[in-house]
């Protein structure tokens, strides 16, 4: 479906393995199947602000996706009267695809492809580049279809420059070790179970000298700022989801998942801890601000 490519090879084989051992070493081997149950049901993620086993998180934010895929492009317009598309280029611009050359990228929880097209649209319109390549990693179908018939629509269709691929971003062994110039989150990283675990796999997959970029919600530190953005968010959110979307429950979760992301210089912290190298921890440094903090873009670069 969608082309999906998939790479495998005997290093990915190995590594899927090791880390079976290793998720297995996390249960003690004195523990029966049944000890072993309750305690994983005892491991609790965030969904928004409710805790709720860490294995089940997955399927509920697949669930929020498939709810929202076909309106989502609609409802980021709607609810961010368009801001997220100033946010999306500044983040793109910020990066610069195709000024050193062509670059081969991949774009994670890239959704309906909005920042994979900026980049591939960019790497042309600025530098006359069409070798860049975008691979764009979704856990959910339902987006990804979204997005291929999205590009169905542009010049890349059916080109080398762009595939679709169905990916948990905490578990990337279809991707090989130090295969990106540069590996994009945007809006995505926030709703993973297991944070450190994606940008291990970011580390991962970046070659040397590769560039990390995360866009995401973040913490507004001004009060008076923050009283209106959650005056706002929490009330006419999920009454643009019930109006325009029919899913006030799904709108409900993306605003309180972004009150559960850790601010800035927590985040900054779990990229440094992946092995990605950042600026000082503030704002201007390893982080830069959009908007008093309402989104912030982290970068770290694999040295
Ligand atoms: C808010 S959307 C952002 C989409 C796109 N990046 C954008 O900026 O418009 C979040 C995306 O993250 C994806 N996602 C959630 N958990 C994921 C995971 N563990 N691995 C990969 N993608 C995930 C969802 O399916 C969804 O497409």
């Amino acid at each position: 479906m969608l082309g999906l490519a998939r790479r495998t090879g005997s290093a990915t084989v190995t590594r899927s393995l090791a880390r079976r051992a290793a998720l297995q070493c996390r249960y003690s081997s004195s523990q029966t199947p049944q000890q072993q149950k309750e305690e994983a049901a005892r491991r609790t993620a965030s969904f928004g602000f409710q805790n709720v086993p860490e294995e089940e998180k997955e399927s509920l934010v697949k669930n929020v996706f498939n709810s929202v895929a076909s309106s989502y492009d609609l409802m980021n317009d709607a609810t961010s009267f368009g801001v997220h598309r100033l946010w999306k280029d500044n983040f793109v611009d910020s990066l610069k695809p195709g000024r050193k050359g062509p670059m081969k990228c991949i774009d994670v929880a890239g959704g309906t492809g909005d920042i994979a097209l900026r980049i591939l649209d960019y790497a042309r319109e600025k530098y006359a580049d069409r070798e860049t390549t975008v691979d764009i990693a979704d856990i959910n179908a339902e987006m990804l279809k979204e997005g291929f018939k999205r590009f169905k629509k542009t010049m890349y269709h059916n080109t080398p420059q762009v595939a679709f691929h169905e990916a948990n971003a905490q578990e990337m062994s279809k991707f090989a070790d130090n295969t990106y110039d540069m590996y994009t989150i945007a809006f995505g990283i926030r709703n993973c179970t297991d944070i450190p675990a994606v940008l291990r796999e970011a580390h991962r997959i970046l070659k040397p000298g590769g560039v990390f970029a995360c866009l995401e919600f973040s913490r507004v530190n001004n009060p008076l700022l923050s009283t209106m953005y959650d005056q706002y968010s929490f009330s006419m959110i999920p009454l643009l989801g019930t109006l325009l979307a029919g899913d006030r429950d799904s709108y409900q979760y993306l605003v309180e998942s972004i009150r559960r992301f850790p601010p800035q210089p927590e985040f900054a912290r779990m990229i440094k801890d992946a092995g990605l190298t950042t600026g000082e921890f503030v704002d201007g440094g390893a982080w830069s601000d959009y908007w008093g903090g309402i989104a912030a873009v982290h970068k770290g670069v694999k040295l």
